[in-house]
Order: C-alpha cells, then structure tokens, then sequence
C-alpha cells in the first residue's frame, strides 16, 4: 500500500463535507480536505490523481478521459460522494485500473421527499404563492385565489422503478393515495411491485400518456440523455406535470421550455439541471416552474450518512477487501 508522510494512504476530498464525515476522514488517512470548499478544475483533479492514493470526489467532479489519462497515476480508488456517477468515466477509470464506488441507500428516503416536494410545490402553486406573499402583493383570503391542482388521488408515472422511484411510490400511494404506474427496463421483482401497487406499462410512452404527474428517477446513461424530448413531452397530458430530481439531462431542456411555453404540460418541478448549475433563462421567468438547487439529498443526516459510507469504501479498500458499493 502507499501511503503519506504519515504512514496512511493520502486521500484528497475535493470538496467540504460535514465535521462528523472529515473528522474520521483525517483520523483513518492522511486526508487533503478542500478548507475554501472550491471546486478543483481540471487541471486540479489530474493533480490529485498524481499526488493521492485515493480521491473522494462529488457529483460535480468530471472525472473525463482525458482528466483520468493523467500519467503518473498514483490513485487506485475513486470513492464517489453520491449515488450518481455519470461524472465518472468509468470506463477509462476501469482502463486504467481505477476501482469506483458510490453511496447508495443512505440518501433514498430523502431524495423521494424531495421528488414529492417538487410534485406538491408545483401542484399547488407554493413557489408562486411564496413569491407572492414576499412581494408584499396578497390581499387575503379569496375563493378564486391562486387555485392549483388536487393531487390525492390522481396517477403518478414513474419512469424508473429503483430504490429511489420504490420510495416516492410507496409515499405516493400511502400519502396521497395516488395510483402508481411506471416503466422500467430492469423492474424489481414482481413480488416488490406489487407489494408497492404500482402498475407496470410496457414503455415509457404509455406511461406518459396517462399519468398526470411524471416523475423521473432513472440512471444518467447515454440511453437517457433526452428521453423527455420534445416527442415525448407532447405525449404527456396537457394538464399534467413533469418532475425531474434524477439528473438534468434526462430532459432536453429546450424542449421543455417550448412544452411550457405552448401549454403542452402545465408546469415542471425541476431540482437538477441539463447544464447545472446553469438553468435556461426563460424557466426563470416561468411561473409554473419550481426550480431547487439540487437539494435531493441536502439533509444534515444524509450528508454526513453519504460521507460516511464513501469513507467505510476507502477503508475496505486500503484494508484490501471488496468495497461495498464497487460500480466499476
Ligand atoms: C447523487 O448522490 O447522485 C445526488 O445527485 C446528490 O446527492
């Protein structure tokens, strides 16, 4: 095994993480934490390769080709901050060796509230009412006042049945006592399904065409870049919204600004972004619109949970045995 100055492996955290998560980190490693929290360009993700045993990279690192073609390559383990790894390459970091893991699990619960959240913010107008309030505009109580859309009841598609669409089911179903379709290439196991009560339909399109709300919680691949695109976007009820907190480049963006602005959908709750963290000027302007941050897993106790299971992969590691949550 390298290893530091200290004796441990060096391990280079490209961004800050919670006390409790860099505190054992520097405890277990010798630990090169980001203090001003900027995030490493290019050049300064190469550098780490070179100079570390390991990298805790986040969903914001593009690990590309050419960034892991770095020579020489020191690093051995590139121990993903986030379920997502569309970031990585991981095909050059198999190439060259890398092994890759992620952090499933521990951020489930909290990116299924944050799907639902999207879905009753822009059901019931709670972004334009908060707007509203702030702006000093609202004159009371009225019968015909910003009036949304009922959810209770309606049916929820979702595209992508894995652990994060089997929670946003199962809130669905018990809390607004929606019907639940979706589509899924690999489904779990039918026993799951129907424990859940969700309906499977043969493609994403039929599901498209009956849901009112659409919630997509499938992986960040080059099979779905642009599965909302503007065919089917047009597909979706013209009454229905479309939520996305999976990754932004599942929707074509364009595409849906121009569904928005023709009235194809009736709104978007939108968490991630096709060129995060730039978001099209015209989704600013748009009031049927819910735009976050990126606020899936934001919780104090999921973000020190992720930490701590990217570290508890870096001690396997360096300990020698199987990483929990090998990708690649
Ligand atoms: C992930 O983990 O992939 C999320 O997008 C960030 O928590």
């Amino acid at each position: 095994m390298s290893a530091g100055r200290s004796g441990r492996p060096v391990v280079v955290v490209t961004r800050r993480l919670p006390r409790p998560v860099e505190e054992p980190l520097a405890r277990e490693f010798d630990a090169r934490l980001n203090a001003d929290d900027h995030p490493l360009s290019a050049v300064e993700l190469a550098d780490a390769l070179r100079a570390a045993d390991g990298l805790l990279p986040t969903v914001t690192d593009r690990l590309t080709a050419q960034v892991l073609a770095v020579e020489p390559l020191r690093a051995r383990i590139l121990a993903n901050y986030g379920v997502g790894f569309n970031h990585i390459d991981t095909v050059s970091a198999k190439a060259r060796g890398l092994v890759v893991t992620n952090t499933p699990d521990v951020l489930t619960d909290d990116t299924a509230d944050d799907a639902l959240m999207l879905l009753l913010m822009v059901a019931r107008r709670g972004g334009e009412g908060e707007r509203h309030v702030r702006s000093g505009a609202w004159t009371g109580w009225r019968p015909t006042h910003m009036l949304g859309t009922r959810v209770t009841g309606k049916t929820l598609g979702l595209i992508g049945l894995g652990r994060i669409g089997r929670a946003v089911a199962h809130r669905a179903r018990s809390g607004f006592g929606m019907r639940v379709i979706f589509h899924d290439p690999s489904p779990p196991p039918a026993a799951v399904v129907s424990e859940l009560g969700a309906e499977p339909r043969a493609s994403v399109d039929d599901v498209l065409r009956e849901a009112d709300f659409v919630s997509l919680h499938s992986p960040a691949t080059p099979e779905t870049r642009h599965l909302m695109d503007a065919r089917r976007l047009a597909l979706m009820k013209r009454g229905a919204f479309l939520v996305n907190n999976a990754r932004g480049d599942i929707v074509d963006e364009t595409a849906l600004v121009a569904a928005l602005k023709q009235g194809t959908i009736a709104g978007a709750g939108l968490d991630v972004f096709e060129h995060e963290p730039a978001v099209t000027p015209d989704l600013l302007t748009m009031e049927n619109v819910v735009l976050l941050p990126h606020l899936g897993s934001a919780t104090h106790e999921t973000r020190i949970a992720m930490g701590l299971r990217a570290l508890e992969n870096l001690k396997a590691f360096f300990a020698g045995a199987p990483p929990r949550d090998r990708v690649a």
